[in-house]
């Protein structure tokens, strides 16, 4: 009986060796230490054995067990540390592999163009201005020496809303009126960037909505000369300091005279190229000095007041230097576009 505990024991050790995985362990459990294993069936019928020979058989009985649970509990350990183990190899870093790149955000063409119009006046001393994109009929046209059923108004197709009076601006002018109500009697020195709205045919050269930039200067004894000045001096530094400028008559119903500025063509330094339709000059915006009752608008008198305003497409600006052909891609979201600049 004694050797058969031997037995027992040592071939139930020697099969441990081969387990590999905790299925297995559990599976050696049963076979070898279950309640149907051949040790706990010695044990069980211990009581069927003459009452001498119990306590040795008993006794050796239970020292194999014990040896198989400790083998057990071993093995058990040994199995959860090599799982373990296995599990950090796989998941394991290779710190020699190159990192994945980040993808650097970037600002959006128009706004680059914006923020270069404007790094360029806040150097010369113009503050930024922000205005409301809805507006009131008044301030967009009244205001601004349009009254109702003025023919200028023509010029601007508008987004109307249901509510009576109530638009979305058709450029940033009616911001002019805005900022001199708030400044007065301080002079005044302000760019006004910002989104405009028109109900308008979409083309290649025209959105339903694009940025504006407008400026406005006001105080005494500000003249003409002081508007082809800064608009020159803000050119040169835009474009370069060799760049001619040419100042054109034209008209707008809130700037008395009125014109339009052109500068050389930046493309062919004025020779004539496809860009600027061989002329040699391109468009960049219009402006004039404060009309008197849009002074007198903004709660300046004009006797004592002057000043100059103008207002510039940014988009046009960005179109011409990078030869844009067609002004939808801007608010398209194609990243094959965006991704250029
Ligand atoms: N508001 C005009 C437009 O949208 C542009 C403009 C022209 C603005 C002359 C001015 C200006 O301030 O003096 O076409």
């Amino acid at each position: 009986m004694i050797e058969q505990l031997e037995q027992i024991e040592a071939s139930a050790l020697a099969a441990l060796p081969a387990v590999s995985d905790s299925a297995g362990l559990e599976a050696w459990r049963v076979t070898h230490l279950g309640r149907s294993s051949p040790l706990m069936s010695v044990l069980g019928d211990l009581g069927k054995l003459p009452k001498e020979e119990r306590p040795a058989i008993g006794q050796r009985g239970n020292q194999a067990k014990r040896a198989l649970e400790e083998a057990y509990t071993a093995k058990a350990e040994a199995l959860r540390q090599a799982e373990m183990e296995h599990a950090l190899r796989a998941g394991a870093l290779d710190v020699t592999l190159p990192g994945r790149p980040q993808r650097r955000g970037r600002l959006h063409p128009a706004v680059q163009g914006l923020r270069e119009i404007s790094a360029v006046f806040a150097e010369m001393g113009f503050q930024i201005y922000r205005s409301r994109e809805v507006e009131s009929d008044d301030y967009n046209f009244g205001l601004l020496n349009m009254p109702p059923h003025h023919p200028a108004r023509d010029m601007w197709d508008t987004f109307y809303t249901t509510t009576p009076n109530v638009i979305l601006r058709t450029h940033t002018s009616p911001g002019q009126i805005h900022a001199m109500r708030q400044f007065y009697p301080e002079p005044i020195r302000v760019i006004l960037p910002g989104m405009c709205y028109r109900y308008e045919q979409i083309t290649a050269r025209s959105d339903i909505q694009f940025y504006q930039v407008e400026g406005l200067a006001v105080g005494r004894r500000i003249t003409l000369s002081d508007l082809k000045g800064t608009l020159s001096d803000f050119a040169r530094r835009m474009f370069g300091q060799t760049v001619r400028t040419r100042f054109r008559a034209d008209h707008f119903p809130f700037t008395e005279p009125s014109a339009e500025m052109d500068v050389e063509c930046f493309v062919c330094g004025g020779q004539g190229c496809a860009v600027c339709k061989q002329t040699g000059w391109l468009e960049i915006l219009g402006c004039g000095m404060v009309h008197p009752t849009v002074l007198a608008n903004g709660g300046y008198d004009p006797a004592v007041f002057s000043g100059f305003a103008f207002g510039m497409g940014p988009q046009r600006i960005t179109m011409l230097k990078h030869r844009i052909e067609d002004i939808r891609y801007f608010f398209q979201d194609d990243m094959r576009f965006l991704e250029q600049f």
